[in-house]
């Protein structure tokens, strides 16, 4: 009853025209932009943030008793709090600045197994991850010894539970799973995840990089021990991601990137590091991506991620089923629970034709193996044409999409 009174006052149109790209015309035909999975556009008030912080407010921060380094260091603190309400964390030291997903997988696969692990110990990750949550864990598997563990899929591209019940010992100290697979659509059931992970007294990473930006991401609800997500697939600036870990975990990892701010007192012999969370900060942070992602994150929050959860439904359901119509069509990720994207391929043709001819339509999609490859080589194709959705998408971005792939696909027949 709920969702359908948000559903009407959910103005994809209407929030289309904050995004000043989206007026784009390519070869004269509007832009209809469905790459949002790899990176989503920018609201003009994120846009304004970043500009006025350069323009009105910038120095470094932590560092200077003068007005512009107060100002800055305020702003860059107060993105902290915004994330700490948005992820709703317990403290705000648990929120660590980072470059995006990539570096915050980087610092747990780093700081945490150097903290907590020995060889022989084992790490499990599962077919579905992209190459930002497989590489660092093979590079500290090979370094120090330890084990890394694939959970199957299976054709439908879901995770197979029962086989990862069966990966699970008194060895696992770590899981690192995606929330929602980025080239299949799978939404994971994350909370049975972290609970079995648990059981077995592993810590747990989620990483949220397709997610956090479609639905509520709660993580005290979650329990999960880390989670993480990128700026710039939420709306606000790249270069720019949070770490969440929980408080006493953090606490007793060792520093991933040493120099300055990270430090409590230096000497030639010693150094004493930093409490949490700016031991995990070295040196000058990203300011202005800090101030922009909050930005951001007061932008969806203004619309609500509820809304923008049940909308989002809608949308994939709408564009499943008019894809669906096109003849020799295969939709690759066939899971029940599904979000934010959609992968095919068209009997007889390959997507990066396809990915290219409709771009001369002005319609962006994304092609190929998507940083998945394992899940390409798994399914037996060499990649997808995919399509992803944002909050600016409408059923009219759809409805060219689909004209443009009938139009593109009897071209190339
Ligand atoms: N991981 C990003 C994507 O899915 C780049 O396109």
């Amino acid at each position: 009853m709920i969702e359908s009174l948000e559903h009407k006052i959910f103005d994809a149109e209407k929030i289309k025209k904050d995004f000043p790209i989206l007026n784009t015309k390519i070869n004269g035909n509007p832009l209809v932009y469905l790459d949002t999975a790899s990176s989503a556009q920018k609201p003009q008030q994120v846009i304004d943030a970043i500009c006025k912080y350069y323009s009105q407010q910038h120095s470094n921060i932590h560092r200077g008793v003068h007005h512009l380094s107060q100002i800055a260091t305020e702003g860059y603190e107060n993105a902290r709090k915004r994330v700490t309400e948005f992820l709703n964390a317990e403290f705000h030291e648990e929120i660590i600045f980072t470059k995006g997903c990539t570096e915050s997988i980087n610092l747990v696969a780093s700081s945490f197994t150097e903290g907590f692990m020995q060889a022989g110990d084992e790490i499990i990750i599962s077919e579905m991850e992209h190459h930002a949550n497989i590489v660092p864990w093979q590079r500290v598997c090979e370094k120090f010894g330890y084990k890394l563990r694939y959970i199957p899929i299976n054709s439908a591209g879901e995770l197979e539970l029962d086989e990862f019940e069966k990966l699970l010992s008194e060895k696992t100290k770590l899981v690192s799973i995606v929330h929602f697979s980025n080239s299949l659509g799978t939404i994971n059931p994350v909370k049975y995840i972290i609970e079995k992970a648990h059981e077995v007294g592993a810590k747990i990473m989620i990483d949220g990089a397709q997610s956090a930006q479609h639905l509520p991401v709660d993580v005290q609800d979650l329990d999960c021990d880390f989670f993480t997500f990128s700026g710039h697939k939420i709306y606000g600036p790249t270069g720019i991601g949070v770490l969440y870990g929980k408080k006493a975990l953090l606490e007793k990892m060792p520093p991933y990137q040493t120099g300055g701010d990270m430090i409590r007192s230096v000497n030639m012999l010693k150094t004493e590091y930093n409490d949490i969370p700016n031991r995990f900060e070295a040196g000058t942070p990203n300011i202005a991506g800090a101030i922009g992602l909050k930005s951001a994150i007061d932008y969806v929050d203004s619309i609500g991620m509820k809304n923008i959860e049940s909308y989002e439904k809608e949308l994939m359901e709408y564009a499943d089923e008019a894809l669906r119509e096109i003849k020799n069509v295969k939709i690759i990720g066939e899971a029940k629970n599904k979000s934010g994207v959609i992968s095919m391929n068209i009997e007889g043709i390959h997507h990066y034709d396809l990915g290219t001819l409709i771009d001369q339509m002005g319609v962006a999609v994304r092609t190929g193996q998507h940083c998945t490859e394992p899940v390409m080589d798994k399914l037996g194709i060499t990649g997808t044409l995919r399509a992803s959705f944002g909050i600016y998408t409408t059923k009219e971005d759809i409805d060219i999409f689909i004209a443009s792939m009938q139009k593109a696909i009897k071209m190339l027949s």
